[in-house]
C-alpha cells in the first residue's frame, strides 16, 4: 500500500504557507484516498533552530492544535511526534555513515549560512553552524526512510531535501541490499510557495507570517500591512505580480480566481481587495480557530493523542529498523 508521509518543524505558529503547502493537502488526501498517512511533528528539526525549551514545548502543542483543529483524523493517519520514535535517531546514524558530506555541503540552507558569514567578511564561513544544521538533511532522510514512505507532499523549499534523501537511500541499498523505496516528492504548484507581508516567501525567518489562528482584529491587522504597489483604484492590475491575489487563489475555487483576476483588469482598489481577502481568510479560519483554542486548552489530551500515535508509528519503525540494523551487521545473536 502506497505510503504518505509529511512533517512541519516545531518552530514558531503555523502560517498560511504552512497550511497551503502542506497541511491541507495532507489532510485532503487522508479524508479521500486509501494510501497509509504518516503525518508529523518534526521537533527534533526544531532543536536545530531554537534553543528555548519553553518556546519548543509550546510551539509543539500549537503545530498539534493546529493539524486537529484543521480536521486531521488521528484514527485515519499515524499522527506523531519525531522524537516520540527513538528508531529516528538511531536510523540517522545509520544513514549518517554512508552519507558523503560533500552532499551536505551542496545544502541550501548551510549554503545560505556560510554565504551570510562571507558577506559579513567574517573569517571563519562555517561559524554559527551546528552539526545539527549542517546534518539537517540526514534527520530528515531518516523520517522518511523509516517508513519507507512512497510519496512526500511538501513546498517547493522542500524539493533538494527530498532529492537528497533519495541520494542517501540509494547508496545505503547498494551497500546493504534493497531496503529503501526511493520517495518521491510531491509538490502543488498551484500553492507551492505562498508569499507573506513582504512579498517574500512566507516563513518563520523572515518574521512576515500570517499566522493561522490569530484573533480575527490581528487578521485584518495583517492583512492590511500585505504590500502593494502605489496603483490607484480603477488601473489595471496585474494579479500574477500580487501577494494579495496570491494569497487569494490558494483559498479559492479556479472559478473564483478566474473572475478576480477580471477584476483586476477593471481596476480593484487595494484596499477592497484587502477586505475581499479578510473576508474569505476569516471565513475559512474562524470555524476551525475555535476549534485549535479548545484543543490548546487540553495539552494532555493532545498528548494521549500524540502518544497513540508514536505506538502506532513504532510498531513499524522497531522492526523495519531492526531489520537495517542487521543488514549492517549489528545483528543481535540472541
Ligand atoms: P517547515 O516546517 O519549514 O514547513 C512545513 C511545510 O510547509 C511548507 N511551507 C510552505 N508551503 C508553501 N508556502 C510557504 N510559504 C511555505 N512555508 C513552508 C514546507 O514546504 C513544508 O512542506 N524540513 C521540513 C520539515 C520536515 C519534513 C520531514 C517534511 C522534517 N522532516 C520529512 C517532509 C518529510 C521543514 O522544515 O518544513
Amino acid at each position: 500500500q502506497t505510503r504518505i508521509l509529511t512533517g512541519i518543524t516545531t518552530t514558531g505558529t503555523p502560517h498560511l504557507g504552512n497550511y497551503a503547502g502542506a497541511i491541507r493537502p495532507a489532510i485532503e488526501a487522508s479524508r479521500s484516498g486509501d494510501a497509509e498517512y504518516f503525518f508529523f511533528l518534526a521537533d527534533y528539526h526544531a532543536l536545530v533552530k531554537c534553543q528555548e525549551p519553553e518556546r519548543v514545548m509550546q510551539s509543539r502543542l500549537e503545530v498539534a492544535a493546529t493539524w486537529l483543529a484543521l480536521g486531521l483524523d488521528p484514527e485515519r493517519v499515524t499522527f506523531y511526534r519525531q522524537s516520540d520514535v527513538p528508531e529516528i535517531p538511531e536510523l540517522t546514524w545509520l544513514l549518517s555513515c554512508v552519507t558523503a558530506k560533500g552532499l551536505m555541503n551542496r545544502a541550501h540552507a548551510y549554503k545560505a549560512a556560510v554565504q551570510e558569514n562571507l558577506d559579513a567578511g567574517d573569517a571563519d564561513p562555517d561559524r554559527g553552524v551546528t552539526m545539527g544544521l549542517f546534518g539537517y538533511p540526514v534527520l530528515m532522510a531518516a523520517d522518511i526512510l523509516i517508513f519507507n514512505a512512497h510519496k512526500v507532499p511538501v513546498g517547493r523549499d522542500q524539493i533538494q531535501h527530498l532529492e537528497m534523501t533519495r541520494d542517501i537511500a540509494q547508496r545505503f541499498n547498494y551497500l546493504y541490499g534493497e531496503h529503501f523505496v526511493l520517495p518521491e516528492v510531491v509538490v502543488d504548484e498551484a500553492t507551492a510557495i505562498l508569499q507573506g507581508l513582504d512579498g517574500r516567501k512566507m516563513s518563520k525567518s523572515y518574521n512576515n507570517t500570517i499566522p493561522l489562528f490569530v484573533p480575527e482584529k490581528e487578521l485584518r491587522k495583517l492583512i492590511m500591512r500585505i504590500v502593494t504597489n502605489s496603483q490607484p483604484p480603477g488601473e489595471p492590475k496585474d494579479p500574477d505580480g500580487s501577494t494579495l491575489f496570491q494569497i487569494y487563489r490558494a483559498f479559492a475555487t479556479p472559478e473564483e480566481s478566474a473572475a478576480m483576476r477580471v477584476r483586476y483588469a477593471e481596476g480593484i482598489g487595494w484596499g477592497e481587495m484587502k477586505q475581499v481577502l479578510f473576508e474569505r481568510l476569516n471565513g475559512v479560519l474562524a470555524g476551525p480557530r475555535e476549534h485549535y483554542q479548545a484543543l490548546l486548552a487540553d495539552p494532555e489530551g493532545l498528548e494521549r493523542i500524540l502518544l497513540e500515535g508514536a505506538d502506532k508509528a513504532r510498531a513499524i519503525a522497531t522492526p523495519f529498523l531492526a531489520r537495517l540494523r542487521a543488514a549492517v551487521g549489528l545483528r543481535r545473536l540472541a
